[in-house]
């Protein structure tokens, strides 16, 4: 095959595993020998007899204030406010502490009284304020810390601190996967990836090729990917939780793993929108890194994943407007837009994750510009069928400072998808695209409990600050491992 851009088969579009895997997080009860720097948290409240110097400077321990005073080790005072910490103000001021010492690669922090959440966003701040992706490039853009040391003798702290590297971990690899270039992750390379990484992580991998997909009418995939000269690839991922953990209920996981959305032969213009394509399979990834620390965790649920790996390209075998495509439950769907692929991958995997019979399907994908249009560029949306998981979703976004907003479903919405040759037409009305793209996904779920994040709005870091660094966000991947780790 002639490729625009040849690509070694050794690379590697996930170097967060290896480098997030390595850094030392410690929780000793003094202060490190080697630490570059020492990391203080100020309450507001604390005595003020010994302050004299630093109110001078203007630092009083309010939430938010930072204070560096050089040396070796530097100091920084990280106010905490008149409260405790609670889990996000703690990720931010991990994030304060990682960024006042940029070249710092051994941080120690003294902690005082705190408990496990604590601990959890000091550790997540730290790592993903210094996440950067620096595979192809010849400077890295950041200094990776080497070691995190927390100033605690708490068995909480340091059950804390082990959560928040794998959480930071699970980011840091879905950010990873959509920064990483389309030549460079095509759906072959990253099944390739996750079947060489699966049994290190503890999970079953199986990957479906093109005849596999085909025989077992994915009629969505098989026709996204007509146009491309790349195969299309299923990755399937079983987590297994231990007989002792283990709660009886199994999740599906559905992710869509576009890895660069073209539009099709609805080709999209040259503009920002295009130029983010290669990040249109950041629903997969967030679900791919996720399933990396579901066994670490002991998570109690029993989780399949299925991501849904393609690109959408026109060409001369591309689908076309107006063709039908029949789907693995014998839908038929009439293509109105190439460009409303997302929905069109989804569908089979769905599908297939009811077969399962599982407790609910939890999806991820950029879907619709739509959605970023109605809730912006930090807040996801969210749909579904039922509302007890919907709003599970909503309190692990919460916690995990990745929020959602639920949009609406109903019968209007269906209503657009009506089609004059086929069971639906891939495309909604002109307004409320979100909503009528998820009524596309709720007939394949047909009646399993399920929930659809939509990321399109998210994906991309549009404000980078703190722990949010340019570029590709890892929005969802925490939050997928809060909410199965909250799934009862
Ligand atoms: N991948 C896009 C959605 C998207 C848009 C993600 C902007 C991130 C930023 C999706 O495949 C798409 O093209 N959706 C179309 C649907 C439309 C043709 C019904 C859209 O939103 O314009
Ligand atoms: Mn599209
Ligand atoms: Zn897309």
């Amino acid at each position: 095959m002639t490729r625009a851009i040849p690509v070694d088969d050794d690379f590697d579009p996930v170097p967060a595993i290896a480098r997030v895997r390595a850094i030392d997080v410690a929780v000793v009860p003094d202060v490190p020998s080697g630490a570059d720097a020492v990391a203080v948290l100020v309450g507001a409240s604390a005595d003020r007899a010994d302050r004299g110097d630093l109110e001078a400077v203007g630092f009083s321990g309010e939430l938010g204030q930072r204070h560096t005073i050089a040396g070796s080790p530097a100091t920084i005072l990280v106010g905490t406010g008149s409260g405790a910490l609670d889990l996000a103000s703690a990720r931010d001021a991990g994030a304060s502490i990682a960024g006042a010492v940029p070249g710092a690669v051994a941080i120690a922090i003294e902690l005082g009284d705190v408990g496990a959440d604590v601990a959890q966003g000091l550790v997540e701040g730290v790592i993903l304020a210094r996440y950067s992706w620096d595979v192809l490039r010849g400077t890295p853009a950041r200094t990776q810390v080497e070691s995190i040391t927390l100033m605690s003798s708490s068995d909480a702290v340091a059950a804390g601190a082990r959560r928040g590297h794998l959480k930071a971990l699970a980011t840091a690899v879905s950010r990873d996967l959509a920064n990483c270039p389309p030549a460079h992750l095509t759906a072959v390379r990253w099944a390739a990836l996750a079947e060489r990484i699966a049994p290190d992580f503890g999970l079953d991998v199986e990957i479906r090729d093109r005849d596999w997909l085909l025989a077992e009418r994915c009629g969505g995939i098989i026709a996204v990917n007509g146009g491309s000269d790349e195969e299309p690839r299923l990755i399937t991922l079983t987590y297994t939780p231990d007989e002792s953990v283990a709660n009886g209920r199994h999740v599906v996981l559905v992710g869509k793993g576009l890895t660069y959305d073209s539009g099709g032969l609805a080709i999209k213009p040259g503009d920002v929108v295009h130029a983010m394509m290669k990040n249109d399979m950041s629903g997969g990834g967030a679900v791919f890194a996720s399933m990396l620390v579901l066994s670490e965790l002991q998570v109690p649920a029993k989780v399949t994943a299925h991501i849904m790996c393609t690109d959408n390209m026109p060409s001369g075998t591309a689908m076309k407007m107006g063709d039908v495509i029949t789907h693995r439950d014998g839908t038929t769907v009439e293509v109105l837009n190439t460009d409303a692929e997302g929905r069109l991958v989804m569908a089979d995997a769905i599908v297939m994750g009811t077969e399962a019979e599982p407790d609910a399907i939890i999806d991820i994908a950029t879907l619709t510009g739509a959605c970023m249009r109605a809730l912006g560029t930090d807040i996801a949306g969210v749909m579904g069928t039922d509302q007890a998981l919907v709003d599970l979703v909503r309190a692990a976004g919460e916690a995990t400072s990745e929020p959602v907003w639920q949009l609406p479903m109903g019968a209007n919405y269906r209503a657009e998808l009506d089609s004059d040759v086929a069971d639906l037409k891939n495309l909604g009305g002109m307004n409320a695209g979100a909503s009528s793209a998820a009524e596309f996904l709720a007939h394949f779920a047909k009646d399993v409990p399920w929930v659809h994040i939509d990321i399109a709005g998210v994906a991309a870091t549009a404000n980078p600050t703190g722990w949010k660094t340019r570029g590709m966000s890892g929005f969802g991947a925490r939050l997928l491992v809060d909410v199965l780790e909250r799934f009862d």
